[in-house]
C-alpha cells in the first residue's frame, strides 16, 4: 500500500516536469471579480490581459517604448523576478467627496532584462482594486540606461468589442470640446480640429483624450485615465477603429524629437481602467486618487472648502469688462463690495475677482500679477473682505505666457500671502510661450506640478483653468483644489455653435468627473439673458442649475450668476444657500452615462444631506429612495423641481419648490423636464 502511494507521487512529479506548464504571473482583485496576467511570448515580447467576471475585456495587449536615440524596449525580454503582495489601509481626505477612502488592492510586480546586448531592466507593476486596474513601468537604475529620451509609449489596450464610447478628441492644446458618443469603431477625432471657439486646439492623430468611458452589450463599464501624472507627458489613445485597439500616443513638443526626458530611475504615470457593472459605481470609484501617493503637505488646514461669487459672468455677459480702457471695468473697488456684501448674506465664502490687474489690454504690456487698476483698492477690499468674514479668491490670467509668469509667480504668490489670500484661479488661455509647447505635454506637466508645490509654501491654493487634466494628485498636493479641464457654463455665454447642450453634463459626471473636482461654475438663474446676449443662453431649467451643487463636485463651487439676477429669485436662492460644498459621504443613487443622474451627499460637520439629479433632452421620471439616510432621524426636506410646464427651452424658470418630512423609509418620485432635474435639502 504504502508503495502504490509513493509510486503515484512519483509519477505524478515526473508528468509535471515532462510536460513542463509556463508559470503564470497574475493578481486578482480582492474580491476576486478582475483578474490580471502578465508574460513575455517567445519573442520576450511584454504583455498582459484583463478579464472581468471571467471575461476577456483587454485581450493580448503589447507594452514597450520607443527612443529618439537608442534601440525600443518592446522585445528580448525575460522575466528575472516577480512579487505579489496585498495593500490595505483606509485614509482620510481633508476635503473632498467623502472623509474615508479605503483602499485596497493586489499588486504583482514583475522585473524584467533585456537578453540583448544592452540588458535593460524595466519592472512593470499592476494593482489590482475591485473597481479596476493600474499599472505602470518603472525604471530601476542600471549600467546600460542613465537617460531615458521617450519617443513614444507604446502601451496598448486591445479591446474585444466595439463599446458605445463617450469621448473628446485626443487634443494637445485644450480639453474644450463637446462630447460625442459613437460606438468604438466610429471614432473620428480628427473631425473634430478647428472648432471656432477654442482659442487654441492641436489634433495630430484619431485618439481620444481621457477620461474615455465605454458602455458594453452586458452593462459593463470601462474608463481609461492614468494616475499620477507627475513629469511626463499627458497621454492620450489612439484609436484602431478596425481592430477596437487603443494605443497610448503621448504629447510632445515642437521644440524636442522627444517627448519625455527623464534621469533612470524614474517610473511612468499609472495607466488606469475602471471597471464597474453600472454606471453609478463608476462616479465612486476611487481608483484614480488612491494610486497616489499620501499628503505630502504638512498642513492645509488654511484653505476652507467655499462657495464663491465673482466678477465673472457679467464680462462673459458683456456687461462689464476685465481691462480699464473700455470705461466699464468690473473689477471696482465699489463693485467688488457689492459681491462681498452678497456673499455675507448669503452664505457663501468667497468673492473671485477677474481684471483686478494690469495687462488685459495690448498697450498695457503684459500682465503684471502684483499691480492692480487704479480703480481697485486691492487692500480696501480684502481688509473689507475680512471684516465681513469673505475669502478674496486671486486671479492670475496668464494668456499662456507661462514664461512671464513662472518669473512673477514668487512675488504674485507673496503678494497673496500677506493679504492672506489662499486661492488663485491661473488661466492659460491661447498658445504658450515658450513656442513650440502643448498645453498637454510635459513642460506644462511640470509647471502645473511646481505651481502647486510652490503655491504650498505661500499657502496658496489653485484652481487652474486651459489646466492639466486632473491624475488623482489632490490627494498628494491637497492644495490643487480644482480645475477646468472641460467645456465650462462659460461656452453658454458666447459660443456660437448653441452652447452646452442638455446631454453635456450627463456625460461630464461619468468621464471629466472620474477624474476629479470640476470648477464648472453652475447656478445660471437668469437662464435666456436676452438682455445681454439674445442669441445665447443655457440650455437647463433653473431646477438642473440647482441640482449641479450636489452632482459636480468641487470643494471651490461657484454661484455663477449677477447679483441682481439672485436677489431677483430669493426662493430659488434658499438653496445655493444652504448647500454644502464639503462632504462626508458621497452615494451615487441611480444613472446612466449621457443620459441621467442622481447624486446624495451627506455634508461634513452638520450631517445634513443634499441630492441633486438631472437629465438629458429627455424628459423622465426618477424615484428617489432615502434609504441611504440609515438613521432613524426625519428630515425637512426642501425640494426645488421642475414645474409642471418646464422645459430647457420652452420654459426653463417653471421651478416649484416644496417642503415635506421624510426618514429612510421614504421614497419619492419626482418628474424631471427635458434639460431638468432637482435638488433636494435634507436639514435634521
Ligand atoms: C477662460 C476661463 O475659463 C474663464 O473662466 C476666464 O474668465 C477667462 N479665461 C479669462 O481669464
Ligand atoms: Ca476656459
Amino acid at each position: 500500500m504504502k508503495h502504490t502511494v509513493v509510486i503515484l507521487i512519483a509519477a505524478m512529479v515526473l508528468s509535471s516536469c515532462s510536460k513542463p506548464k509556463q508559470k503564470r504571473y497574475q493578481a486578482s482583485s480582492p474580491d476576486g471579480n478582475i483578474e490580471v496576467d502578465f508574460n513575455v511570448n517567445n519573442q520576450g515580447e511584454p504583455f498582459y490581459l484583463v478579464a472581468f467576471n471571467n471575461k476577456a475585456i483587454v485581450d493580448t495587449s503589447y507594452l514597450g517604448f520607443d527612443f529618439v536615440n537608442v534601440k525600443s524596449i518592446k522585445d528580448n525580454f525575460k522575466i528575472i523576478n516577480s512579487t505579489a503582495s496585498t495593500f490595505n489601509e483606509t485614509w482620510r481626505m481633508p476635503w473632498g467627496e467623502q472623509e474615508d477612502v479605503v483602499n485596497h488592492y493586489n499588486e504583482l510586480r514583475v522585473e524584467l532584462e533585456e537578453t540583448s546586448e544592452l540588458n535593460r531592466k524595466v519592472n512593470l507593476v499592476f494593482k489590482v482594486y475591485n473597481d479596476g486596474i493600474g499599472f505602470r513601468y518603472e525604471f530601476p537604475e542600471q549600467p546600460n540606461f542613465k537617460e531615458a529620451l521617450i519617443a513614444e509609449e507604446q502601451t496598448e489596450f486591445n479591446l474585444t468589442e466595439d463599446y458605445k464610447t463617450f469621448w473628446i478628441p485626443g487634443d494637445w492644446e485644450i480639453y474644450e470640446h463637446l462630447y460625442s458618443t459613437t460606438k468604438l469603431s466610429e471614432i473620428d477625432a480628427i473631425s473634430k480640429r478647428n472648432h471656432p471657439n477654442l482659442a487654441q486646439t492641436h489634433i495630430p492623430n484619431n485618439a481620444v483624450n481621457t477620461p474615455v468611458t465605454m458602455v458594453g452589450e452586458d452593462g459593463t463599464h470601462l474608463s481609461f485615465h492614468e494616475a499620477a501624472l507627475v513629469d511626463y507627458s499627458g497621454m492620450t489613445l489612439e484609436v484602431d477603429t478596425e481592430n477596437l485597439n487603443l494605443k497610448s500616443v503621448l504629447v510632445g513638443s515642437e521644440n524636442t524629437k522627444h517627448k519625455v526626458k527623464r534621469k533612470v530611475p524614474f517610473h511612468t504615470p499609472w495607466r488606469t481602467l475602471q471597471i464597474a457593472e453600472n454606471a453609478p459605481e463608476l462616479i465612486e470609484s476611487k481608483l484614480i486618487i488612491n494610486l497616489n501617493e499620501p499628503n505630502k503637505l504638512e498642513d492645509i488646514s488654511w484653505f476652507t472648502p467655499m462657495k464663491y461669487t465673482g466678477v465673472w459672468w457679467e464680462m462673459h455677459l458683456g456687461k462689464s469688462t476685465w481691462d480699464l480702457a473700455s470705461g466699464k471695468h468690473g473689477a471696482t473697488t465699489e463693485n467688488v463690495k457689492k459681491y462681498i456684501d452678497f456673499s455675507a448674506k448669503n452664505n457663501i465664502g468667497g468673492v473671485l475677482v477677474e481684471g483686478w490687474n494690469t495687462g488685459w489690454s495690448e498697450e498695457e504690456g503684459g500682465f503684471d500679477f502684483v499691480t492692480p487698476y487704479p480703480d481697485y483698492n486691492l487692500d480696501e477690499v480684502t481688509r473689507y473682505a475680512n471684516e465681513k468674514g469673505v475669502e478674496i479668491i486671486m486671479h492670475h490670467e496668464t494668456y499662456g505666457g507661462v514664461d512671464t509668469y513662472i518669473k512673477q509667480q514668487d512675488s504674485a504668490y507673496a503678494l497673496m500671502k500677506s493679504l492672506g489670500i489662499h486661492t488663485v484661479k491661473s488661466g492659460y488661455v491661447f498658445t504658450l510661450s515658450p513656442k513650440g509647447e502643448y498645453h498637454h505635454g510635459q513642460f506644462m506637466v511640470n509647471h502645473h506640478n511646481n505651481s502647486a508645490i510652490n503655491g504650498a509654501k505661500y499657502q496658496v491654493a489653485i484652481n487652474a483653468h486651459e489646466p492639466i487634466k486632473a491624475t488623482g494628485l489632490r490627494r498628494t498636493y491637497p492644495n490643487i483644489i480644482s480645475r477646468e479641464g472641460l467645456r465650462g457654463q462659460e461656452f453658454n455665454a458666447w459660443a456660437e455653435d448653441g452652447g452646452n447642450p442638455p446631454e453635456h453634463l450627463p456625460i461630464v459626471a461619468f468621464t471629466r468627473m472620474l477624474a476629479g473636482p470640476i470648477d464648472y461654475t453652475p447656478g445660471i438663474f437668469n437662464i435666456k439673458f436676452d438682455k445681454y446676449k439674445p442669441n445665447n443662453q443655457v440650455n437647463t431649467t433653473l431646477a438642473q442649475q440647482l441640482a449641479l451643487y450636489v452632482v459636480i463636485y468641487s470643494p471651490v463651487q461657484m454661484a455663477a450668476d449677477l447679483l441682481e439676477h439672485y436677489e431677483a429669485n430669493p426662493k430659488a436662492l434658499q438653496f445655493i444657500k444652504d448647500v454644502g460644498v464639503d462632504w462626508q459621504q458621497t452615494k451615487v443613487l441611480n444613472g446612466e452615462v449621457g443620459d441621467f443622474v442622481t447624486i446624495a451627499r451627506q455634508e461634513r460637520d452638520t450631517g445634513n444631506w443634499f441630492v441633486g439629479g438631472i437629465t438629458d433632452e429627455n424628459a423622465r421620471t426618477i424615484t428617489v429612495d432615502f434609504s441611504f439616510l440609515n438613521d432613524t432621524e426625519t428630515y425637512q426636506a426642501t425640494i426645488y423641481k421642475d414645474g409642471e410646464n418646464a422645459h430647457w427651452n420652452d420654459n426653463p424658470l417653471d421651478l416649484d419648490v416644496e417642503t415635506v418630512n421624510v426618514t429612510k423609509d421614504s421614497k419619492l418620485t419626482l418628474n424631471l423636464a427635458k434639460g431638468g432635474g432637482f435638488a433636494i435639502s435634507l436639514m435634521k
